[in-house]
């Protein structure tokens, strides 16, 4: 089997040129090359802290300030990125296609600033602040100069709209990727260590269904022995790639 860089990108354009349905699911990878670090990876975003001290309800029962604190300096960080040639790339695809849907687990915003429209958050939105007492939800573009930002409606404590560990996703968010998944023809998925539930699971949904599922990875995942096809890149160098072999047929 032929399995260069070429011959696949080809492949997948082809795939991706003739369906009528396309979904992507991006995690952390796809925004690697704006600078902002994966979870797992070396020198990734977990390494100097355990997920359950900063990530869970209970470590912010235990201390809010010390959580703000965390998600502050990663929307500090956040204010200093921009999508990259992958996000972009996404966008154009979805311009592109009939029915198209982008599944991610990031909460950096990158896709909508990119243009990506119909767009499934399953870990929510770090650009939202949401009330621990009434669910209030807002819209923040900076960083809040105060320790715990208070809710407007009722005085209680924001919390970050991020999906944490032992949390459910946001309601309708995993019916809406899974009516993706089993509608679709081609499923991208893209730098995601496929290793959380249930994000995880989509791509064998959608092979179970009849999709070709491509995986855009440089390192190997649980995922890369029953993907269709393995493109082992960077997404920044893949989709634009894929996207220009598209144009090209
Ligand atoms: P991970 O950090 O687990 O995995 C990142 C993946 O991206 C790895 O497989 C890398 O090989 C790959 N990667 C790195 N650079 C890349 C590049 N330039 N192009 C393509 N791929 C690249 O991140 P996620 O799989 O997103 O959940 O993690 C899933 C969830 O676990 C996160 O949403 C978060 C975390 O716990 C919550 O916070 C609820
Ligand atoms: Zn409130």
């Amino acid at each position: 089997m032929d399995d260069s860089f070429p011959h696949n990108i080809a492949q997948v354009a082809e795939w991706l040129h003739h369906a009528d349905s396309v979904a992507v699911m991006t995690g952390a990878g796809v925004s690697a090359e704006s600078g902002i670090a994966t979870f797992r990876d070396a020198g990734g975003l977990w390494e100097g802290h355990r997920p359950e001290d900063v990530a869970t309800p209970q470590a912010f029962q235990r201390d809010p300030t010390m959580v703000w604190r965390f998600y502050n300096a990663r929307r500090s960080q956040l204010l200093q990125c921009q999508p990259n040639p992958a996000h972009y790339a996404l966008a154009q695809l979805e311009r592109d296609c009939a029915n198209f849907c982008l599944i991610t687990q990031n909460v950096d915003g990158l896709h909508r600033t990119a243009g990506s429209r119909n767009l499934i958050e399953l870990h929510g939105d770090i650009w939202i602040d949401r009330c621990w007492d009434c669910n209030h939800a807002q819209r923040v573009d900076k960083v809040s100069a105060e320790p715990i930002p208070a809710c407007p409606k009722c005085g209680g404590m924001m919390r970050p709209g991020v999906v944490w560990f032992g949390e459910t996703l946001p309601p309708g968010a995993i019916n809406d990727a899974q009516a993706a998944a089993a509608r679709c023809e081609v499923m991208l998925v893209i730098g995601t260590s496929s290793m959380v539930q249930p994000a995880a699971s989509l791509a064998m949904f959608a092979a179970q269904a009849g999709a070709k599922v491509v995986e855009i990875n440089p390192q190997a995942t649980p995922l890369t022995h029953s993907a269709d096809l393995v493109i082992a890149e960077k997404a920044g160098t893949a989709m634009p790639a894929i996207l220009e072999a598209i144009e090209e047929s």
